[in-house]
Parts: structure tokens; sequence; C-alpha cells
């Protein structure tokens, strides 16, 4: 089944809004003219320019991935939301011989997965009573191969990569597109001082969103990520081989 998902006129809820890639999804959302969007974020006091600038179209919600509560609290806010962007994550470094892998595989996992598995829960309900919507999962082109230097971050972005997959599977029979986003590095707190040409956090957003409107399901929305996504098509173990 074909499924293009416009976000004119719709009403959507983006994790970790405040900062980096979801801000600006957040603010391609409304330049695109949707309708209301649910702004989740750990403080909400982070949110007052978008605020200001938007008005009633932006809905600040509180949101910590991390909290049931929270979660629940954001879903019953959001009770009318269409599409959902999971895009909040945390990068905690940590491999088998450089030392914290537990740690930071807990923290990767807790945020990156489980974080999107109940706010996804909390929100399906509502999403599933509209005629078309879209699930995004924020994952990483190391979510496709394993990095070694970020190998407990890779373990959580390769979790969202199957959590993807099976959900499409699920909802194979609605109008709701479940999508992938695989970006490489883009300019953002997160990768804050590498020394790498880096694509735009604004023009991710914007290669989100066409995504949606075309029904891509697997979004690649920078140009390296589009070489290696080509690349992981012929040959998962090249980019295996090329990531380590
Ligand atoms: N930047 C990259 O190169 C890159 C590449 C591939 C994939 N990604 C993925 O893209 C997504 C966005 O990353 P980014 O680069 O925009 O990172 P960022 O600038 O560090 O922003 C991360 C966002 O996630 C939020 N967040 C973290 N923990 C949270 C929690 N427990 N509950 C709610 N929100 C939480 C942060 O909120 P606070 O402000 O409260 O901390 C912030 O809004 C992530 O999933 C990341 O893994 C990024």
């Amino acid at each position: 089944m074909e499924k293009k998902i416009s976000v004119n006129g719709k009403i959507a809820f983006v994790s970790g809004s405040n900062r980096g890639i979801g801000k600006a999804i957040t603010i391609e959302l409304l330049e695109q003219g949707a309708a209301k969007v649910y702004a989740g974020a750990r403080n909400i006091a982070s949110l007052d320019e978008l605020k200001q600038k938007y008005g009633a179209r932006l809905v600040p919600v509180a949101l910590n991935v991390t909290d049931d509560q929270s979660i629940e609290a954001a879903a019953e806010i959001a009770n009318d939301v269409e599409i959902l962007i999971n895009n909040a994550g945390v990068y905690a470094i940590g491999n088998f011989l450089g030392g914290n892998l537990l740690e930071s595989l807990k923290t990767n996992l807790d945020v990156n997965l489980w974080g999107v598995v109940k706010v996804t829960n909390a929100f399906l309900k509502a999403i599933m009573k509209h005629k078309a919507g879209a699930i995004i999962n924020v994952s990483s082109v190391v979510g496709l191969a394993n990095a070694p230097a970020t190998l407990a971050y890779s373990i959580s972005k390769a979790a969202i990569h199957s959590l993807t997959q099976g959900l499409r599977g699920e909802l194979k029979e609605t109008n709701i597109l479940v999508s992938g986003v695989y970006p490489g590095p883009i300019d953002t707190d997160m990768t804050a001082g590498y020394p790498m040409d880096m694509e735009t956090p604004e023009n991710v957003a914007k290669e989100i969103l066409q995504g949606m409107a075309d029904g891509v399901e697997d979004i690649f929305p920078d140009p390296m990520s589009k070489q290696i996504g080509q690349a992981y098509s012929m040959s998962p173990k090249t980019v295996e081989q090329q990531f380590s």
C-alpha cells in the first residue's frame, strides 16, 4: 500500500524538539502548514522562543522519554496526534576495549530504544484513530552496521531499525507510514567538535518531510547517509568493514 503523508493541516508530536534535529523538524512542520505541533521537551522553558514565534500552533509538552508517568501524561495531552516523530536521543560513548560499555549501553538503550518503545506504545491508539498518519523513528547510519568506536550507541540504533521494520509490518494494512531515518553526521550539539563536514539539521528536517510526502520507508537525509544507504543496499558487509 502506498502511504504518502503530507504534513499540511496535520497534527504532529516531536520528541526532543527543543534543539538539534528535533527543533529543525518542529520548525519545518510548522512552516509546511502543520495545524498543530506538540513540542516534546524535558524542559518546556527551552521552547519559549519557538512558542513566541508560532503561537497557538506550537504546544509545549513536558516529556522525558525515560519517565513512564511523563510519557503517559504527554500521550493524554496529545490525544489527537496523527504524526509521531521519535527524535529524542543520546549518544553515550562506550565499547568493549575502551571501557564504559555497560553504563553507556544502558544509557543508550534507556533513551534510544525504551524511550521510543514506550512513547510509540502510548501514542499508537491515538494515531490509529485517524485515516492516515505516520510514525518516524530517528535511527542512524550506524544502526545499519555497527561502528565499533560507538558500539553501544550503534546497538541502540540497530534496535530502532529493527523496531521500525517490525512496526511497519504490524501496520501494513493501515494508512500509517512507518519510516526509519538514518542520518550520517549532522551539525548539532551531539557532534560538537567533530572535525568533518556535516549536514545542517534544517536540511535534514526538509529531507524527512519530503520522505514522508513521497512515502519513503528508509530515509537517508544527508549526502553521506545517501552514499552509505546505497552501499548498504548492495553489500551490508562492505559497510560493516568501512565502519570498522
Ligand atoms: N547529530 C547527528 O550526527 C546524528 C546522527 C544520526 C542520528 N542522530 C539522532 O538524531 C536524533 C537527534 O539528535 P541531535 O543530533 O539533534 O541531538 P541533540 O542536539 O543532542 O538533541 C538531543 C535531543 O534529545 C533530547 N533528549 C535526550 N534525552 C531525552 C530524554 N530522556 N527525554 C526526552 N528528550 C531527551 C534532548 O533534550 P535536552 O535538551 O533536554 O537534553 C534534545 O532535545 C537522536 O536520536 C540522535 O541519535 C543524530
